[in-house]
């Protein structure tokens, strides 16, 4: 078994770790109680993610205790940072698993299995490793991640990240080409480019400019050949991006390629310049606007979702004022919003953590409320108008689900005798609720709006 904390890199990662397994010969289960060894995979953004391990190792214990053979793992961020000092202080544990050593799994578990206890984290700065994934005929996906980059220089204060993954490495065109190529001939059709900071992409080996230097990732690149060389696939997403690395050329890759969604989720922090600089984003509010509104000419209808941190050291209500500021001026129509956590060993701890936790909650609040007011505005906005639905699931009321071209959750009501799973359908918004939205297939009838390869046509390995 393996449970996942955290992130779509964590969610990732727990797939490649479910790979390395069933490669050795385990078979998945979702229950604790018939699980020869339970992996748990860790968050460490955030204080309350460590808190989250710290509950659910206590609840794994009588467990581990009844049956001593069933081995017991921690992988992630958590298992990164604090390395084989989780030993000490989980003594029921046998296994501690950085992000970096998913591949060293099978020898690590053959040490357990000797009856040594075993940490490894170790990050693949010279040679780095990118697991690929292979299609799973057993369970056809829809939509699939795929990692380009992977680690962050960027060295926000108030992030752990650079710690826990280390710093950046690219992963050669070559082989993300031809894992989105493998997956979209096993049926996938929507692939999300994934790393730490995703856009500032490079072919590893090209020389870089420095940090400070304006953005040139070859990104924009990267997007253009996955768009021109996999015909097969209805939609390509990417997350998260830094707005540094926004450039003209990411701009209008946007504009040109139908197959990049009219949406990005693009982190802002907050909308104060003293804050913005204490967290050493190296933007202020109106670099970030222009770089935001520069995306929105892309494409009529482009929409922004972002993440934001109140409460963080020495940030005033002025400062809170200006990013609610910014929530305006954006436009957000989603966003991800949370509390500073003095995380260990990151610049901002000098910093103190001054703002009390009530006026950090009654930020929070303030903040959702406005956040959730325009996701209303926004969605009701779109009652009446037609949208792409990329099909990918199947809800317990028995309507099929998927995602707008601006990333908007669609409910949609179909013929009963409609199987459209993975279909690109256009279809009319007949009502908004809070966070969705339900939509018609036209006249019942679905219209795929990029025709598939037939299967027999489909070019063979
Ligand atoms: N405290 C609160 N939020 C944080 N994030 C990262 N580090 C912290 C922290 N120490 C948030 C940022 C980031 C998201 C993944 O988590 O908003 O974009
Ligand atoms: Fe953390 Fe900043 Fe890197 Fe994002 S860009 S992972 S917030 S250091």
């Amino acid at each position: 078994m393996v449970q996942t904390l955290g992130c779509q890199m964590n969610v990732h990662d727990s797939r490649r770790i479910r790979e390395v397994l069933r490669d050795e010969g385990y078979e998945s289960t979702d229950e604790a109680e018939l699980a020869d060894l339970i992996v748990v995979n860790t968050c460490s953004v955030r204080e309350k993610a460590e808190h989250k391990l710290m509950s659910l190792l206590g609840r794994l214990r009588p467990l581990k205790e009844a049956r001593r053979d069933v081995v017991l793992a921690v992988a992630g961020c958590v298992a990164q940072q604090e390395g084989a000092r989780l030993l000490k202080k989980v003594p029921y544990l046998d296994l501690v698993l950085g992000p970096d050593n998913i591949p060293d799994l099978p020898a690590l578990l053959a040490d357990v299995d000797a009856g040594r206890r075993r940490s490894l984290t170790v990050f693949d700065l010279d040679s780095p490793r990118f697991l690929s994934a292979a299609p799973d005929p057993e369970r056809p996906e829809v939509a699939c991640f795929v990692t380009v980059m992977k680690g962050c220089d960027e060295r926000c204060t108030y992030c752990i990240v650079p710690t826990t993954r280390g710093a950046e490495r690219y992963r050669p065109a070559d082989e993300i080409v031809a894992e989105v190529s493998s997956l979209a001939r096993g049926g996938v059709r929507e692939v999300t480019l994934l790393g730490q900071t995703v856009n500032s992409w490079y072919e590893p080996g090209v020389a870089r400019p420095g940090l400070r230097a304006p953005s040139e990732s070859a990104f924009a690149d990267l997007l253009r050949r996955i768009a021109r060389e996999v015909p097969e696939l209805s939609r390509l997403r990417y997350t998260s991006p830094h707005p540094r690395h926004i450039t003209p050329a990411l701009v209008a890759a946007h504009a040109e390629l139908e197959l990049l969604p009219a949406h990005v989720h693009l982190p802002s922090q907050s909308g104060s310049d003293a804050v913005l600089k204490r967290m050493s984003r190296r933007y202020t509010q109106a670099e970030y606007l222009e770089r935001a509104e520069s995306l929105k000419s892309a494409r009529p209808g482009f929409t922004l979702s972002t993440d934001l941190i109140v409460g963080f050291p020495g940030e005033t209500e002025e400062d809170f004022l200006h990013t609610l500021d910014l929530v305006r001026n954006a436009g957000f129509v989603a966003a991800f919003c949370f509390k500073y956590s003095p995380r260990p060993g990151t610049p901002a701890l000098s910093l103190g953590d001054d703002v009390p936790e009530g006026v950090k909650q009654e930020r929070l609040a303030r903040l959702f409320e406005v956040v959730a007011e325009q996701q209303r505005a926004h969605l009701r906005s779109l009652v009446d108008t037609e949208v792409e639905v990329l099909v990918t699931a199947r809800g317990d009321d028995g309507r099929w689900q998927g995602r707008s071209q601006r990333h908007e959750k669609v409910h949609l009501e179909l013929a009963p005798d409609v199987t459209p799973m993975g279909e690109l359908l256009r279809a009319r918004v007949a009502e908004a609720f809070d966070h969705s939205l339900l939509a018609v297939g036209r006249g019942g009838r679905l219209e795929p709006k990029r025709r598939r390869l037939p299967l027999a046509q489909e070019p063979s390995t």
